[in-house]
């Protein structure tokens, strides 16, 4: 970071923390310059860079000024209201081609999946790898079969332990990520033809499991912040005599929402009474800003109907493609499933993951991880609220590292999402979210890569252009682009 910036960093944490209140005069550019000990112009640099991020205004031979804060952060959205229809669906090829764009290098990765790598200690998990090689015999390659590594389970039995759920390392898989995982549920579970309850907006992933198994996708409505809608979730399970449900009750993706703890004792109540298991995906569990960890759905379940997945994709390794399973009464289904699917987890992966565990502080990072995120949360979703235009909604999650943006009813973000891509910039369009084209005037950003300056004049680009088309309709605006 520059100096100029981490001035204007640091005097930008003032103003978000409330130590600078709207009206609040900053220190005149000479006293700044003297306190800090930087030039004049370090300090101009960095109160222009405020002033662009629309915080401070100068006031003509008055000095530099903090801002109101009324438009800064946009409004919390309504809950989403999906049709009370089955769909078999088609998103594949769509989401390939959409989301094709997120791993070109040179793109700002709004519209990425991935976490920001740098944020991983990866040089770390190197070593852990490298020692465990090591360590690599004959044998490991028998021992570490299907369910897995028996050490691996056992760390993260104990890591259950700590979210408040007894699992045995005996009732744990281990996967290729926290996908095969879900997938593996999902086959489980079900048989071509069958209802599947999913969450409206739902993470691609899901519709495209559902898609290839020849499933039908109900979607259910689900709050920005409080999650699926269990009354309407219920009634989906009688009405099309569901086989399963597939949730993210906690930082779901594309939302962030998460369920409070009493709605997730109601929905393993719920799928118990109805006798369906619950696909839990907790891929982003560990990810949350607040100082405790959301519960899992699986705490709540006496009967083992919940198949608790995760993985240390999101969290930890990004690429060593280390998942789990919790399959509770499933256990079987599920490890035979595994072994003719894949027959095993790649042993070195497993070995590697291992040695980290038990030889580094897994939790030094992850408490790192959480800061850094909730960060880069605060930072750009004041960005979002300054750069984008009256009647656009952004949920605020407490974890994961994706916001979800509802802009005025007319705008279409697959044309949004084109714009974009011209000017360097991927954003994943809403319309990959449902079976039925619903939330084309939605879309996800990542927002893990942190507020640069480029990721702030990216929200810029967008933000103009939402605008403009508000004002001229996207068709005029097309052409002028
Ligand atoms: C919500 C959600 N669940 C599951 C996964 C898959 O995780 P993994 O990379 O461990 O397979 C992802 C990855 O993007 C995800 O976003």
């Amino acid at each position: 970071m520059k100096r100029y910036e981490a001035l204007a960093h640091e005097i930008e944490e003032a103003i978000l923390g409330g130590v600078l209140r709207p009206g609040d005069r900053l220190p005149s550019v000479r006293q700044a310059s003297k306190t800090r000990r930087v030039s004049p112009s370090t300090v101009f640099q960095a109160y222009y860079l405020l002033e662009a991020r629309g915080l401070v205004r100068p006031r003509v031979r008055s000095g530099y000024f903090v801002l109101p804060r009324t438009a800064v952060l946009p409004p919390v959205q309504a809950p989403s209201r999906p049709a009370d229809t089955s769909q078999t669906v088609r998103i594949s090829n769509f989401v390939f081609d959409a989301l094709e764009a997120a791993g070109r290098r040179n793109c700002v990765p709004f519209g990425s999946p991935f976490p920001d790598p740098t944020l991983f200690p990866l040089a770390q998990l190197g070593r852990s790898v490298a020692s465990a090689a090591r360590s690599f015999t004959a044998r490991s390659t028998l021992d570490d079969l299907t369910p897995g590594k028996e050490g691996l389970r056992r760390q993260i039995a104990q890591r259950y332990l700590g979210a408040g759920v007894s699992v045995h390392p005996d009732c744990i898989v281990i996967t290729n990520g926290a996908l095969e995982a879900l997938n593996l549920c999902l086959t489980a579970v079900t048989r071509p033809g069958d209802a599947v309850v999913v969450e409206s907006p739902a993470w691609y992933g899901v519709l495209q499991a559902i898609e290839r198994r020849g499933l039908r996708a109900v979607e259910v409505a689900t709050h920005p912040e409080r999650g699926v809608d269990l009354g309407r979730l219920e009634h989906a399970i009688r009405q099309h005599k569901a086989k399963a449900c597939w949730l993210m009750p906690n930082f779901q993706n594309p939302l962030g929402a998460t369920m409070p703890d009493d709605s997730k004792r109601d929905l393993v109540e719920i799928i118990t009474r109805h006798g369906i298991p619950l696909i839990e995906d907790d891929a982003y569990g560990e990810l949350h800003f607040g100082d405790a960890r959301p519960r899992p759905a699986k705490h709540w379940d006496k009967e083992g109907l919940v198949m608790h997945c995760s993985s240390f994709s999101k969290c930890l390794a990004p690429g060593y493609r280390i998942g789990w399973v919790a399959p509770g009464r499933y256990m079987r289904e599920v490890a035979q499933l595994k072994i003719g699917t894949s027959i095993s987890t790649s042993a070195p992966s497993q070995l590697g993951l291992l040695n980290y565990l038990q030889y580094t502080s897994f939790d030094r990072h992850l408490r790192q991880l959480r800061q850094a995120l909730a960060q880069r949360h605060r930072e750009f979703a004041h960005a979002v609220g300054r750069h984008f235009p009256e009647g656009s909604y952004a949920t605020r999650p407490q974890g994961g590292y994706c916001i979800w943006l509802q802009l005025a009813a007319t705008a279409d973000t697959l044309e949004l999402h084109r714009y974009a891509q011209s000017r360097g910039i991927c954003v994943a369009p809403g319309a990959a979210f449902s079976t039925g084209r619903a939330f084309t005037n939605c879309m996800r950003l990542n927002f893990s890569y942190g507020l640069t300056e480029r990721a702030d004049r990216a929200l810029q680009v967008l933000g103009r252009y939402v605008q403009r088309a508000a004002d001229t309709g996207t068709v005029a605006l097309q052409r002028q682009a």
